[in-house]
């Protein structure tokens, strides 16, 4: 395994919650329940996996250490930006969900946030994923890719947040919304 490996494996774990965050969306614009318990497991994937796992990862580690051969910059600085924005999209589903909870209305921008965030993931995955294929190929050395697995493995509180995200999207897959 590899460090680059490591991120290809997050993503395939994202691509799930793409297609779950797809189906929510598009059950809630047809006017179908959605219990706000399954909504808020996919807002805390969002921000306990996807925030403090993998742009952590990408953030502190991967970037730095391919930008540190002043190479493919202007990607990087992209790919940062974009993590901003899937941020801010995270919180506005956050901020009308919580809303919605407390009695008001709010189906109509929660369905359009997770929307944007589908799109955004779709276009920011497809991107860093030819991003991964450069650098495993002309940037990063075999030792360096070997370490950075070490490293991301070495966060022991990871290993079990990485359990509980994959738990809770083999959870989303079974519910009734998803499979009908
Ligand atoms: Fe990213
Ligand atoms: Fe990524």
């Amino acid at each position: 395994m590899s460090g680059t490996e490591t991120l290809r494996n997050d993503h395939r774990q994202i691509r799930r919650l793409e297609k779950i965050v797809v189906r929510c969306y598009t059950k809630l614009n047809e006017g179908i329940d959605i219990p706000f318990s399954d909504i808020d497991m996919i807002v805390s994937i969002m921000s306990e996996f996807l925030d403090a796992i993998h742009y952590a990862r990408e953030e502190d580690q991967y970037f730095p250490c391919v930008a540190s051969y002043d190479s493919l910059k202007q990607e990087i600085r992209v790919f940062m930006i974009e993590h901003e924005f899937g941020r801010r999209i995270a919180s506005n589903i956050s901020k009308y969900l919580q809303k919605w909870k407390s009695g008001e209305n709010q189906q109509e921008p929660v369905a359009r946030f997770l929307k944007a965030y589908s799109v955004y993931l779709d276009d920011h995955l497809t991107k860093e994923d030819k991003f991964f294929d450069a650098a495993e190929n002309q940037v990063l050395s075999q030792d360096e890719e070997k370490m950075m697995y070490e490293e991301f493995r070495a966060v022991t509180a990871v290993a079990t947040k990485l359990e509980d995200m994959i738990k809770s999207l083999d959870y989303l897959e079974s519910t009734p919304w998803m499979k009908n």
